[in-house]
């Protein structure tokens, strides 16, 4: 039934941010609330969809998704996204994955004995870019978090990653994003584009849903 549209779509999910420890107890962190992601697997669920989120730490209640799965680091994540990406049907990252970790996080507690310290940062991997390079990708929805030039960003991730999809929005300054109820959102594929406007993230991810259901829908029809 067209309210359905998912009905027997595995998707997985990423959500949160990532921690990278720097001694066993700190770490590098960021300001993704996973709220967002969150919001987006249920409405992926409630379209029909079996989720299985991989998600970083959250304060969050528990969602109602089919499978929890969760991580603590962007390597963590990496593993568990792609031990299970060549059995989904559709992926999306919501999550903020650290671009870098300290490369060789410290045994026992730093202690500050010096007047400088100076850490030493290792790239992680693209875990998107990654998943969209499989040799039979599932449909690929990317988000693009920007403090400017938001389009013009989010087109070129699309096209060097390999996207089927992008959702691209505004953070920093009054706007919505990270920390926030409110967001908006410029969804863009290939051939054409649509604006979600300012509005709470439960509703914002409602509608996401119907557009990535939608664009899913037509990309298995071509
Ligand atoms: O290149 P950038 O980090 O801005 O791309 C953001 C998109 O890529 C988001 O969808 C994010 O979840 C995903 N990503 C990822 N693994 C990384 C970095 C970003 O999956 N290491």
């Amino acid at each position: 039934p067209p309210e359905r549209p998912l009905t027997g779509v595995r998707v997985l999910l990423t959500a949160g941010p990532t921690r990278e420890p720097l001694d066993p107890v700190r770490f590098l962190g960021n300001r993704s609330s996973g709220r967002m992601g969150f919001a987006l697997a249920e409405a992926l669920e409630a379209l029909g969809a079996r989720v299985t989120l991989v998600a970083g730490p959250t304060s969050l209640p528990a969602p109602r998704v089919a499978e929890r799965v969760d991580v603590e680091t962007a390597l963590e994540m990496h593993e568990a996204v792609m031990a299970r990406a060549a059995d989904c049907d559709l992926f999306v990252a919501t999550a903020a994955v650290a671009d870098y970790r300290p490369i060789d996080p410290a045994e026992n507690k730093i202690k500050k004995n010096a007047d400088e310290l100076t850490l030493r940062l290792v790239r992680n991997p693209d875990i998107l870019a990654e998943v969209a390079a499989l040799p039979d990708p599932p449909f690929t929805v990317g988000f693009a978090a920007e403090t400017d030039r938001v389009e013009e960003y989010a087109r070129d991730k699309l096209a060097r990653k390999g996207l089927n999809m992008i959702a691209a929005n505004q953070v920093g300054g009054a706007q919505g994003g990270f920390e926030r109820a409110e967001n908006a959102l410029s969804v863009i594929w290939r051939d054409d584009r649509r604006e979600l406007p300012m509005m709470d993230k439960t509703r914002l991810a409602r509608e996401l849903a119907r557009l990535i259901a939608e664009r899913y829908q037509e990309h298995h029809a071509a």
